[in-house]
């Protein structure tokens, strides 16, 4: 079965195709960056806009890319949340639309479904049960996967997601937009212990994230101090140290409380040397091991929506003809793939 798949949950334009078989065919992104980068963040508004003038000609480019012509396609997949909901609205208004035309079933995907299933697109991936650490601008959360649609919450971010964390402090510090990988390069030349930060939630139980103070603290140490360069690597490597040991300790205690002996890291801040480096450390000092999913798989692409889209389209799983996007989705709601959706499915499992 060959999916297309389409991401516009926030500021990627992304298309893939894959193939059950072939695996994938076709993978391009479009990061809106640039158009972003002067206001500092995301403008939801200008992010939908753009979606709306690139995806149907990436749309034609990844069917010229993968060599087949549109009617080899036997389903779409598309984000329907969580995400902006204006720029969610331009990929499945665009999904129904083309499904309508080629006469083809169409799936709206759980962003975060897709990155937990990511490992699947690498050889070698390790085998369900695993638990996954999402880090990303907007998500910090660790999850059991018990299997594709048997997910359990183990804990997340009471606040800022930890590359919010990594934004603001870079921010801070007079570093561009998105910081976060600016902020790692100038810690780099910083000296460890040089400012120590607290880290958040570790002496309390549970498997929950709090960034914010983290954050506070940063502002609170930097005041009145003269932010030259040593001193702002100084701040950056502080800053990254506390939220590394923070991602590792929970990230090997949730390997502790289920006693699943693999870690699969996905999101952004998963690019984070130290913070792969010290996992990858940590795992294997238990006797578990640290998988992380090559770096474009990592950040935002279709390719996870496309694959996860057609584990639940070659499972049978059908919607009706309803525009569906969701900005906020609990991952929790969501069932192994099978069940259909919408009137026109009384059979559904809902
Ligand atoms: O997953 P992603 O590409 O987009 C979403 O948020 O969905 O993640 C982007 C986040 C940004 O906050 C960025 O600053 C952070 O990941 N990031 C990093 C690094 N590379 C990207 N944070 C720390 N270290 C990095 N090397
Ligand atoms: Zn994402």
């Amino acid at each position: 079965m060959l999916v297309l798949g389409i991401e516009t949950s926030c500021d990627e334009t992304a298309v893939a195709l894959y193939d059950g078989e072939k695996g994938l065919v076709a993978n391009r992104v479009f990061s809106q960056v640039e158009l972003h980068r002067r206001h500092g963040g995301v403008v939801p508004e200008l992010a939908s806009r753009d979606h709306i003038e690139r995806l149907l000609p990436m749309i034609e480019a990844a069917i010229a890319e993968a060599g087949i012509a549109p009617q080899a396609i036997d389903g779409i997949a598309y984000t329907a949340g969580p995400g902006l909901i204006g720029a969610l609205l331009v990929g499945a208004c665009l999904a129904r639309a083309l499904g309508y035309a080629l006469g083809l079933p169409v799936i709206g995907v759980h962003h975060l479904e897709g990155h937990l299933l990511v490992p699947a697109l690498e050889p070698g991936a390790p085998d369900f049960p695993f638990v996954a650490l999402q880090v990303s601008g907007g998500h910090t959360l660790l999850v059991e996967v018990r299997g594709i649609g048997q997910y359990r919450i183990l804990g997340e971010t009471q606040d800022d997601a930890a590359g919010e964390a990594f934004d603001k402090t870079a921010k801070l510090l007079g570093l561009g937009y998105p910081g976060g990988p600016a902020l790692a390069a100038l810690a780099e030349r910083g000296r460890p212990g040089a400012f120590e930060f607290p880290r958040p939630m570790l002496d309390r139980p549970g498997l929950d994230f709090s960034f914010s103070g983290l954050k506070t603290a940063v502002v609170v140490a930097v005041r009145g101090l003269e932010l030259n360069e040593a001193t702002r690597a100084d701040v950056a490597r502080g800053f990254e140290d506390a939220v590394v040991d923070t991602l590792v300790a929970k990230s090997l205690r949730a390997l502790r409380a289920t006693g699943h002996e693999a870690l699969v890291v996905a999101g952004g801040v998963g690019a984070n040397r130290r913070l792969r480096q010290a996992l990858k450390r940590g795992a294997e000092a238990m006797g578990a091991r640290a998988y992380f999913p090559r770096p474009e798989f990592c950040t935002d692409n279709a390719a996870m929506i496309a694959l996860a889209g057609h584990h639940r389209l070659a499972a049978g799983e059908r919607e009706d003809l309803a525009v569906r996007a969701r900005a906020r989705w609990p991952l929790d709601e969501l069932r192994a793939p099978g069940a259909s959706m919408g009137p026109d499915f009384p059979a559904s499992g809902s």
